[in-house]
């Protein structure tokens, strides 16, 4: 009796360590499959791509000019989870006061539709005078200046934000997004 007592003792601690660790191994599968496909959506666009931390504008630092800003569209190869694609980005350059390449965001700091540059009336881009709004937002008629900041007195409260840049073999890469300090 007791042995048969022994037995089953044996055989539930048996079946409850199976349970135990079927059950574990099934919870952890089951969150490692619904988080891994979020993780990319938790960093920036750029740094979605599967090729590196800096990407390739395709425009020379000596081609960018101080007095207003080129707008640079390239592809980056991206992969989220089971989506992979080559998604456009855009970003506007300018050299700033120290000669430094500044790369902007095309999308508004109010609720994100795109800002466009002043053109003239050939649809060229306009040299900025001093203190003039370059950049217009029409959604809500938020404006900035060339360097991307804000007229307070419009729907926009921050800068346009900026891309990390690098230069490398003369040529304009960008990295990460982020927010100016207001
Ligand atoms: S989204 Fe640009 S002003 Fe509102």
């Amino acid at each position: 009796m007791s042995d048969q007592r022994g037995k089953e003792g044996k055989q539930g601690l048996t079946r409850r360590q199976f349970l135990n660790y079927a059950l574990g191994g099934t919870g952890a599968f089951m969150a490692a499959t619904i988080a891994a496909p979020l993780v990319p959506f938790a960093i920036d666009p750029l740094t979605r791509s599967s090729g590196g931390n800096f990407f390739d504008t395709g425009i020379a630092e000596a081609d960018v000019k101080s007095d207003f800003p080129l707008m640079a569209e390239f592809k980056v190869h991206r992969k989220d989870g089971w989506v992979e694609e080559n998604v456009k980005v855009r970003a506007w350059l300018i050299k700033d006061e120290a000669g430094q390449v500044l790369a902007m965001s095309p999308i508004c700091t109010h609720l994100g539709c795109q800002v466009a540059g002043s053109v003239d009336a050939s649809g060229n881009p306009e040299p900025s005078k001093d203190g003039e709004w370059w950049f217009h937002c029409p959604c809500h008629g938020g404006r900035f200046t060339v360097h991307g900041i804000n007229d307070p007195a419009k729907p926009p409260q921050r800068p346009l934000d900026v891309y990390e840049v690098k230069i490398e073999g003369g040529k304009v890469m960008l990295g990460n997004l982020k927010q100016r300090k207001v």
